[in-house]
């Protein structure tokens, strides 16, 4: 039987001038499922790069199956059967995925020369152990983030692992695709006894999953206990100190003139088929369904990265002709991916570069030297709306917690006040109450005249945010959806149905 017993008293971590954990107190125990909660920024990723031995914790004692470590190296967690699956999955993307699941492996036998066929029965094992089937020979690069996150786990089970532990590893999963991962879970703890350590913002989820909760808030550990204890209304109380209130937006749009984005017929091969829609500008238009359904195309196909075969697009009434990112820009259009992780940002350059990247040009004075004071200005202005907690910009953007990245990459887009914004997923990693923010945030925009096309499975989000919902199955609109004459229920059940 594995044991994964592992306890942490008092631990404190500070960054330059960021005090990350304060006298934390985590227990984790054996074939248990833990969920971790807390708001952006509240040291959830510190406290797991502590017991990974990532870094060095200030105080604090840590034991792990009953033996006190003074300091972790990486090594040890290893050797203790812990492993994390990071926010990135730090796996290798031009590397096949059997390469990826077993390659450590071979290399550790101290093999001189790798053998390919020991590489392909190792991973197959691996993977049948989850009962999930990849084609081994493809490069992770090409897999979907789910597959990433079955060959992270894969990769994890090969080592040993005992305790797993998995730094938001929904975020950008579809629906079906989070109901996988729990079953994977559920059976490597019923058979193997394995623990996981489960960090996620979507409150559902973790209320669904946990057995023991922990909830964390500005660097300290709030409360902890069993699952039965908690629910929404306690975890929202004790990870933000207040109530959130569920609000839906009413926002009359602009109804003089055109359209500011008309779609008609689009096509794309495999992908979509006659897709008709418009989007008025001060309009919100969710775009839902699951994976396969067409949602993420439907993007691509307007931002000019997915070729369209047939069926015209016009914005405020006029032809427009999209075929790279360059003519989507040209036209007023910005595009936010979902996997923004490993998408988008330049995690070495400072906070504020990254925010005006794409407006610099826009800033640059007469002298055509970029004018210090006004793209200070504007980081300043962006660093705030978007409340990206942080001691100072000029920080690389690694600095900041997963959460406070993704609004880097959010107000990088918005700086350059597109016409019409497609989101991929807002709010994905983002805490309750920051969501709440961004939403608020997104509903302003759209009131001062932009267009804002969100993509998303989050289906609170979408009958808050939304003045219609388009589903999509198989590539198609097969519903428009008014957020009044729906709920919660019946939009989540119409979601899955195929
Ligand atoms: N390498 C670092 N250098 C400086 N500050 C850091 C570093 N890593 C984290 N921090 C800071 O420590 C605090 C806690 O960050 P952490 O990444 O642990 O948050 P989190 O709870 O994982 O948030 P999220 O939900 O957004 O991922 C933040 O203020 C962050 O900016
Ligand atoms: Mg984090």
């Amino acid at each position: 039987m594995a044991d994964a017993s592992l306890q942490l008293t008092g631990i404190y971590k500070s960054f330059t001038g960021v005090r990350a954990l304060q006298d934390v107190d985590l227990t984790i125990e054996d074939s248990n499922i833990h969920c971790l909660v807390g708001e952006n920024g509240c040291g959830k990723s510190t406290l797991i790069k502590i017991i990974a031995g990532v870094y060095e914790r200030d105080a604090g004692t840590v034991v792990i199956k009953g033996k006190e470590y003074e300091h972790i190296h990486p090594i040890d967690a290893i050797r203790e059967g812990i492993q994390v699956i990071y926010q990135d999955f730090s796996l290798f993307p031009n590397l096949t995925v059997a390469e990826n699941i077993a390659l450590n492996e071979e290399l550790a036998e101290g093999r001189r020369l790798v053998n390919w066929r020991h590489v392909q029965r190792i991973a197959k094992d691996a993977l049948a152990q989850i009962e999930v089937d990849l084609p081994l020979n493809d490069l992770v690069e090409e897999m979907s983030v789910a597959n990433k996150q079955l060959i992270a786990i894969a990769k994890a089970l090969r080592q040993n692992a005992e305790l797993i532990i998995m730094d938001e590893p929904t975020s950008a999963l579809t629906e079906r695709e989070i109901r996988a991962l729990f079953s994977v879970i559920h059976k490597l703890q019923e058979r193997r006894g394995i623990a996981f350590l489960f960090v996620s913002h979507k409150l559902n989820e973790v209320l669904e999953i946990s057995e023991t909760m922990i909830v964390m808030r500005n660097g300290k550990t709030v409360s902890s206990g069993s699952r039965s204890e908690y629910d929404n209304a306690r975890l929202v109380f004790e990870m933000t100190g207040q109530t959130i209130a569920v609000k839906s937006y009413e926002f009359e749009a602009d109804t003089s003139g055109p359209p500011l984005l008309k779609v008609e017929g689009i096509r794309a091969k495999h992908a979509l088929y006659d897709i008709d829609f418009e989007l008025r500008r001060g309009e919100i238009v969710g775009v839902t369904g699951l994976l396969g359904s067409g949602r993420t195309e439907l993007a691509l196909a307007l931002y000019g990265t997915l070729p369209i075969e047939g069926g015209h697009i016009y914005m405020d009434g006029k032809q427009v002709q999209i075929k790279s990112i360059q003519h989507a820009i040209a036209n007023g259009i910005g595009y936010v991916p979902e996997d923004r992780l490993t998408e988008g940002l330049f995690l070495d350059q400072s906070i504020g570069r990254n925010v005006v990247v794409r407006i610099i040009d826009r800033l640059r004075g007469t002298l055509s030297l970029t004018d210090p004071k006004k793209v200070n200005g504007q980081i300043d202005q962006w660093v705030s709306t978007l409340r990206i907690k942080t001691s100072d910009p000029d920080l690389p953007v690694k600095t900041l917690s997963g959460g406070n990245q993704q609004r880097v990459v959010l107000a990088r887009w918005l700086a350059s006040k597109p016409r019409l914004m497609i989101l991929n997923g807002p709010t994905v990693g983002v805490d309750i109450g920051s969501k709440d923010e961004l939403h608020d945030m997104m509903k302003q925009l759209a009131s001062e005249g932009m267009g804002l096309l969100v993509i998303s499975d989050d289906i609170p989000e979408l009958l808050q945010t939304c003045n219609r919902i388009l589903l999509m199955r198989h590539g198609r609109i097969v519903e428009e959806i008014r957020p009044q004459d729906t709920d919660e229920n019946e939009l989540s059940a119409k979601l899955i149905e195929e």
